[in-house]
């Protein structure tokens, strides 16, 4: 049985202890959080997509405050790291280095400097430190680079993904706004899309960007042309300033020789295949959600199963890396290359 953990118990860890609660195998045996109201406050954490208020059983877990005594009382074989961004860091290296594996909440951290430094404690601990990038396992994405990958439509010429909601304001501190702790919309959110495009089609050469401020002067919507060699035509999108009643937009459409993949959360059906030739049609996934897939496929590693490479520390990385060439583009007003 996998004794695992969660630090930082707000809409994410609520969300990794429903998760967890379907691996089989493993146990949530203590969670910890800076709030000692916690237990009291988890009815009111909400977020973009899904139930954070599933009924946590409160009897059967360790409530901590502090993380440190987690560590040392608990011997842990994995936890969720759900913290504010600014946190993942110093806290990953501080579990890893205590012997346990990370399941680690995207992004990885505000900058590529302190991946860097989460990667050589990875290294150095021989842990498993994995970020949390579930849109690589969403159903319908996962499936999108399935059709891609199999060359059955062709090759892609055009892709456009975007993720668009109201400003993030469920957390307690309202940490999701300033920028120097979540990295703002481009890190927070619209990495999604970001790490996705990189998975689809590699790391691009160049991005150029355009952003729009909002009242606080932080960027509060981006757009991004990602340049590759091969002439497709590659764009991502991602705002937190559209108003609460537009809900909340997750889609993409990608445009194949011979066949255009369209996906968007707000439809029914969600998920299409328009062929060139034919109806289009709504093909078989997975009957689950990103955020369990991605933390089942966790779990197998860590108890040691061979799993299929989905993410990797360097991509990770490497997205927090795109998204810091993308904030010098929109800032600059020019095509930055990615070195
Ligand atoms: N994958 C996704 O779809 C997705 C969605 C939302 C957020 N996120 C990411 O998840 C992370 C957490 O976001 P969230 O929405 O859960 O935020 P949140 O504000 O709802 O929760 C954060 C929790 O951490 C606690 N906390 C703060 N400092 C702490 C400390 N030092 N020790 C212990 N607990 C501490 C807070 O009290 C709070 O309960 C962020 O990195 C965010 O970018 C991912």
């Amino acid at each position: 049985m996998l004794k695992v953990g969660i630090v930082g118990f707000g809409f994410m860890g609520q969300t990794h202890y429903k998760c967890w609660k379907k691996v089989e195998g493993a146990e949530v045996a203590a969670i910890c959080d800076v709030n000692p109201n916690i237990e009291e406050d988890t009815k009111r954490a909400v977020g973009n997509i899904g139930d954070g208020q599933e009924e946590v059983d409160f009897s059967s877990l360790n409530v901590y405050t502090d993380f440190d005594k987690m560590l040392s009382d608990e011997k842990l074989d994995a936890v969720s790291i759900t913290l504010p961004t600014y946190l993942h860091p110093d806290n990953a290296i501080k579990a890893l280095s205590a012997g346990v594996n990370v399941m680690c909440e995207k992004p990885m951290a505000l900058n590529s400097r302190e991946c860097a430094r989460m990667i050589a404690e990875t290294e150095r601990s021989g842990k498993i430190l994995q970020i949390g990038h579930c849109v690589r396992f969403w159903p319908e994405y996962a499936k999108a680079k399935e059709i891609i990958d199999s060359g059955e439509y062709g090759k892609v010429i055009a892709g456009t993904f975007q993720r668009l909601g109201a400003p993030p304001t469920w957390s307690i501190d309202n940490w999701f706004l300033d920028e120097q702790r979540s990295g703002g919309v481009a890190l927070d959110l619209h990495i999604h899309d970001t790490d996705y495009v990189q998975y689809l089609f590699g790391m691009p050469k160049a991005v150029c960007s355009v952003g729009a401020k909002g009242p606080g002067g932080g960027l509060i919507h981006i757009s991004t042309q990602y340049l590759y060699d091969n002439y497709t035509a590659i764009t991502a999108e991602g705002g937190w300033g559209m108003t609460p009643s537009f809900g909340f937009e997750m889609s993409f459409n990608i445009v194949l020789e011979k066949a255009t993949l369209v996906y968007d959360l707000t439809r029914t059906p969600m998920f299409r295949i328009c062929p060139a030739e034919g109806e289009a049609f709504t093909p078989e996934v997975e009957k689950s959600d990103g955020w369990l897939l991605q933390i089942a496929h966790f779990a197998r590693a860590v108890s040691g199963a061979k799993v299929e490479e989905i993410t990797t520390l360097a991509q990770s990385m490497n997205s927090v890396k795109i998204i810091e060439a993308e904030k010098e583009s929109a800032s600059k007003g020019m095509k930055v290359v990615i070195k």
